[in-house]
Parts: structure tokens; C-alpha cells; sequence
């Protein structure tokens, strides 16, 4: 075949060529055989020496219009196969898949029943006040009827930050507080942190308690009755059965310590099955509060007139609060961190 028609054969041969191919791959082949060093148009090009010198200025124009036709054409079938590749992709991808579900924080169990215990005292009037964690011997210990030396003291291992600096040993700190900023009437509910020295399988060295204070003419002792047995009953359920005990606290006088129904047996000691209950040691009952009418050396000590006003204080354990209500067999998790025990109370 003469060089010019071999020239002119390039398109039909590569159109032909490209019918076959499948991938971007064989089209990169097809590039190589026709505009590669040793291609087609190459083989022809070396052939131009066959012209005449006259001829061949024409022949290569005519070959390179040959070959910006044979690159267009390469071009169009490679972006005609890349949009098919996209276009497949696409119809494989399924939009109705749902997507992952965001993981959502949840309030810890100790702040959740912190926050129902405060809202059940809100709604009877009280108002949450907050203090120190830090504080000094006198609020922790000595308004509170506990002098220096007293041996009533030895009811709570302290942990001192310094001589007559303590981490407080209980909330009862923020009935002295409390007290010495305002005259009464009072009646406020002061949760938080407090420490101990002491730590093993019952006891962490921080925990945390809710105190309660109500001072005003004339609260009795019918008073204290009345409000803690509604708050037990708002928050374990209306069947909880509530009783006093005689106790001891050095602040109040008397003093009492408050039991309510087994969460876990209703009160009977054991379960339907006869066999015996552990969370109440089969008793029936379960301690959950410390409480008594405010001691008169209490009012003493913040410029409060016993013979004018009266009033009740209880403290409680919201570690306990929380295990009993949520069902949480051992203390130490609620200090673990751990992200699978936390998300249990996510809807509870
Ligand atoms: N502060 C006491 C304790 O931590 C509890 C309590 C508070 C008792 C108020 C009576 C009145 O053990």
C-alpha cells in the first residue's frame, strides 16, 4: 500500500481497533500501537523519505491533522469509559443503607439519681445550695457539736489537708454555712463530694451525699416523718414502707436512723422462690438515712435562738440511692470509667 493511503487508513483502523476494547488498560494499549515511538504513524512517518522532496511538506501536514484526529479520538473514548467506571460505581452504591448511629453521651448513674433526689426536694420548696469540698475544721466538725478531742469524732476517718483544713466528711458542712449567711427560715438540700479515709469493697474514699436542712417555728419531729417517708416513696415507688430508729449523731438530737422496705424482696426477707434476700440480709429492711432534730449547740454555734426556732437535718448516701434504684451490685464500678456500664443509663 502506498504511504498515502496507509496514512489515510489510520482512523477507520484505530475506530476499528477501539470496537474491541474493554478496559482503560487495552485503550492505553491502542494509544501505544498507533502515536507510540514504534506505532502506526511512526512506521508510516519513516517512510517519508519514499517522497519526493516536494511532496513531503504536504504529507506532513496531512499527517499530523492524522494525528491530533487519532489523539481526540483516543481522548473521547477515555473519558467516555471513565464516566461509565463513575456511573457503575454509582449503581452499585445503595443510599437507602442507613447510616451509623452517632454514640451519644449519657448522664453517669450517681449524677442522675443526685439530680432525682435535689428535683423531689425542689418540688416540696427546698433550694439546692453548694460548697467547698475543702473546708475548715470548724465547719466540718466544731459547730457541728463535735469539739476538739471529742471522741464522736472518731465516727469519721478525716482526711486533713492541713491543721484544721479538712476535705469534708460529709454535706453536713453547708447546714453551718448555710446558717451563719441567713436568718430562718431555712430549708435547703446541698448535694455533693465527700472523703473519707477509708477504701475497700463497700467504701471509696470519695462518695457522695445530699443533706437536707429544714429550720423554721416549730418543726417537729412529725415534720421530719412526713418529708422523708414522702421522699422515699416519691422516689422508690408509694409501697416503700419507711421506719425510724433510735441512733446517735452528734448535730441532732434525737437522733434517728431511717429504714425503708427492700428494694429487692418488697420487705419480705426473701424471694418469691423462699431463697433468702442478700440485699437486705433476709432483715426486710434497708438503712438509707441519717437524720434528727437539729441539737440547740447547733443553732448555738451560728447565732441561732433554739428557744425560738427548731429543726430537722438528714444526710444521705447517693452511692446507695443509685445502686438500689438502677440495681448496680458493686460500688466500684461507678468509678471505672467504663464506657459500656455508663451507656446503660442512657434511657434510664
Ligand atoms: N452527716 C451525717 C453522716 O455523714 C449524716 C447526717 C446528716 C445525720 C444530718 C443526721 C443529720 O454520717
Amino acid at each position: 500500500m502506498d504511504i498515502q493511503s496507509q496514512l489515510q487508513s489510520l482512523e477507520k483502523q484505530l475506530a476499528d481497533a477501539l470496537q474491541n476494547i474493554e478496559s482503560l488498560q487495552d485503550l492505553d494499549t491502542q494509544r501505544v500501537n498507533f502515536l507510540g515511538r514504534k506505532g502506526h504513524l511512526a512506521q508510516i512517518m519513516s517512510r517519508l523519505p519514499e517522497l519526493s522532496p516536494e511532496e513531503r511538506p504536504l504529507f506532513g501536514q496531512a499527517a499530523n491533522a492524522i494525528k491530533t484526529s487519532l489523539t481526540q479520538m483516543l481522548d473521547e473514548r477515555k473519558i467516555f469509559m471513565e464516566n461509565a467506571k463513575e456511573a457503575s460505581l454509582l449503581a452499585s452504591f445503595d443510599p437507602s443503607i442507613p447510616g451509623r448511629a452517632p454514640w451519644n453521651g449519657s448522664l453517669h448513674p450517681i449524677t442522675k439519681a443526685m439530680e432525682e433526689v435535689c428535683s423531689v426536694f425542689q418540688n416540696m420548696g427546698y433550694e439546692i445550695v453548694v460548697g467547698p469540698e475543702v473546708d475548715t475544721d470548724f465547719h466540718c466538725f466544731e459547730a457541728l457539736n463535735m469539739p476538739p478531742e471529742h471522741p464522736a469524732r472518731d465516727m469519721q476517718d478525716t482526711l486533713y489537708i492541713q491543721d484544721k483544713v479538712v476535705l469534708r466528711t460529709h454535706t453536713s458542712t453547708m447546714q453551718i454555712r448555710t446558717m451563719l449567711e441567713r436568718k430562718p427560715p431555712v430549708a435547703i438540700i446541698a448535694p455533693g463530694k465527700v472523703y473519707r479515709r477509708d477504701s475497700d469493697v463497700t467504701h471509696t474514699p470519695m462518695f457522695h451525699q445530699i443533706e437536707g436542712l429544714l429550720v423554721d417555728k416549730n418543726v417537729t419531729m412529725t415534720d421530719l416523718r412526713g418529708t422523708l417517708t414522702a421522699f422515699l416513696r416519691a422516689v422508690f415507688g408509694s409501697n416503700t414502707k419507711v421506719r425510724f430508729r433510735p441512733s446517735f449523731f452528734p448535730f441532732t438530737e434525737p437522733s434517728v436512723e431511717v429504714d425503708m422496705s427492700c428494694t429487692q424482696c418488697g420487705g419480705k426477707g426473701h424471694h418469691k422462690d423462699g431463697s433468702p434476700c442478700r440485699i437486705c440480709k433476709t432483715t426486710g429492711w434497708l438503712e438509707i438515712l441519717g437524720s434528727g432534730m437539729v441539737d440547740p449547740a447547733v443553732f448555738e454555734s451560728v447565732g441561732y435562738d433554739p428557744k425560738e426556732i427548731s429543726g430537722f437535718a438528714f444526710g444521705l448516701g447517693v452511692e446507695r440511692i443509685a445502686m438500689l434504684k438502677y440495681g448496680i451490685n458493686d460500688l466500684r464500678m461507678n468509678f471505672e470509667n467504663d464506657a459500656r456500664y455508663l451507656a446503660q443509663f442512657a434511657g434510664a
